[in-house]
């Protein structure tokens, strides 16, 4: 069996024709790119940049970055996926053989592994803060919490390596422990309650916030949009967040994509996707501010504020325990489902490229995502004086690959795919049946995709 069929059977489970393997139907592709793109980017970080960044014209613009740019990519992504079926690097270099374009632009395949590896190592780190709130929550800890205590048993958390480092190595643990077992099953199975779940259990808490917090108050801050309020940079954090929080330009939705059946709609597909996406990260806006302006807390707080606030509702509301728990073991869930995703480029890559076994390197790169990981850890302790241009380990990390490397892969991406690519190629690999439709999706990818990923950034460096 070759090294491809190795990494396709044990991500995608039995079903090997001797070729790559392939998730069992559309749902699975679905319910897999879902488990993907929903995760800490909506419940955890969603929130605390839109604090940071004034509220509704951040939303707006955030919204707008999905509908002109995500949306768009995101397709492409899966299509380059499903066509040159391989890792990311792989397929990008089959698609551009087969266009008679450079090699080079492989190196494109190349960023985007590197940049889920990157993120991965801090991602690991924040989903050992909802593993570590889990046991707290459930055993009643949150009882009676106020602002001010909470904020407290938070910063413990953050100011304590080795907790942090414990969480964080568990999570790479699972996540690569699971990736080795091979995911398919595993994955579909725990999706399907996951996913659901989650919705009830973030609906439920929109009914707790709608109840006693200041839901109105919560509902202007995050839909009024007052422009004087974003910055050049909150715009740009806007267009980063739309390619993050959709799992873009870091390799996972071409390495979903590259494990998905032909004659599935991509596009139809990935529009639920984003949907999917969109509405759990609203839900949790909804949730979180309205308990924010109660309990008298700061939006702008930073990336503790989901910790800080909902802690203190748990403390509160009738079986809290219960509730607490369950939300918090689900965020860990939500949060490993990405993390596989983020963990299966850099596994395929590694093992193709350099024709060793998945188990290789599934170690190989567990132990460079360790120590990576560990830079985040003693940033928020140990290292928290330690700045470059004035942000921590951490938050340089999370400029880098949110900010800087995922818009200039996708902005390559969207020009590798719109320009480079012969439009029958593309045509044919989408599967939109409507000639219109398909126009429409490919002048906004030409034209208008490019053009809005350059004018942020472009806005953001101060230029106009
Ligand atoms: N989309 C995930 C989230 O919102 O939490 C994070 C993520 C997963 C980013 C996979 C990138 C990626 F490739």
């Amino acid at each position: 069996m070759s090294q491809d069929s190795i990494a396709a059977t044990s991500l995608a489970g039995s079903r090997n024709d001797g070729k790559r393997g392939l998730w069992s139907s559309r749902w699975a592709f679905i319910l897999a790119a879902t488990g993907s793109a929903v995760g800490l980017g909506n419940i955890w970080k969603f929130p605390y940049i839109t604090g940071e960044n004034g509220g509704g014209a951040f939303v707006l613009v955030y919204l707008a970055c999905i509908l002109v740019i995500g949306i768009p990519l995101l397709m492409a992504e899966v299509m380059i996926g499903r066509r040159g079926r391989a890792n990311p690097e792989g397929a990008i270099a089959a698609m551009a053989r087969e266009a008679g374009a450079s090699q080079h632009w492989r190196w494109l395949g190349t960023l985007a592994v590197i940049c889920g590896f990157l993120i991965l190592s801090f991602y690991a780190v924040v989903a050992g803060w909802a593993l570590a709130y889990t046991p707290a929550a459930a055993s009643g800890a949150f009882a009676g919490l106020d602002g001010e205590a909470s904020g407290a048993l938070f910063g413990a958390l953050l100011a304590n390596p080795w907790k942090l480092a414990g969480y964080g190595t568990l999570v790479l643990v699972l996540t690569l422990g699971i990736v080795a077992c091979g995911v398919r099953d595993g994955l579909e199975r725990s999706l399907r309650f996951l996913m659901p779940g989650l919705f009830v259990l973030l609906l439920i808490l929109v009914g707790y916030a709608a109840t006693t917090g200041h839901f109105m108050q919560a509902v202007h801050f995050l839909f009024d949009a007052d422009f004087s309020k974003l910055s050049g940079t909150g715009v740009l954090v806007a267009l980063g967040h739309a390619f993050f929080t959709l799992s873009l330009a870091s390799g996972a939705m071409m390495a979903y994509g590259s494990y998905l059946p032909a004659g599935t709609s991509i596009a139809k597909t990935s529009i639920m996707v984003a949907i999917a996406d969109t509405g759990v990260a609203l839900l949790a806006g909804l949730a979180i501010f309205p308990l924010v302006f109660a309990n008298g807390l700061e939006p702008g707080a930073g990336p503790g504020l989901i910790f800080v606030t909902l802690p203190i509702a748990f403390g509160q509301m009738p079986l809290g325990q219960v509730v607490g728990g369950l939300f918090f073991i689900m965020l860990a869930i939500a949060a490993l489902t990405s993390a596989i995703s983020l963990s299966e480029p850099t596994i395929a890559w590694l093992s193709e490229k350099f024709g060793i076994s998945r188990l290789k390197a599934v170690l190989c790169s567990g132990a460079a995502l360790w120590l990576l990981s560990l830079g985040t850890v003693f940033s928020f302790n140990a290292w928290s004086e330690v700045t470059l241009f004035g942000k921590t380990f951490f938050d340089s990390l999370d400029f880098l690959t949110t900010n800087l490397m995922m818009p200039l892969g996708g902005l390559a991406t969207v020009l590798f795919t719109g320009w480079v690519l012969s439009r029958k190629t593309v045509q044919e690999s989408l599967g939109i049946d409507q000639p219109q439709l398909f126009n429409l999706w490919w002048q906004l990818l030409r034209f208008i995709t490019p053009v809005a990923i350059l004018v942020v950034f472009l806005h953001s460096l101060g230029v106009f």
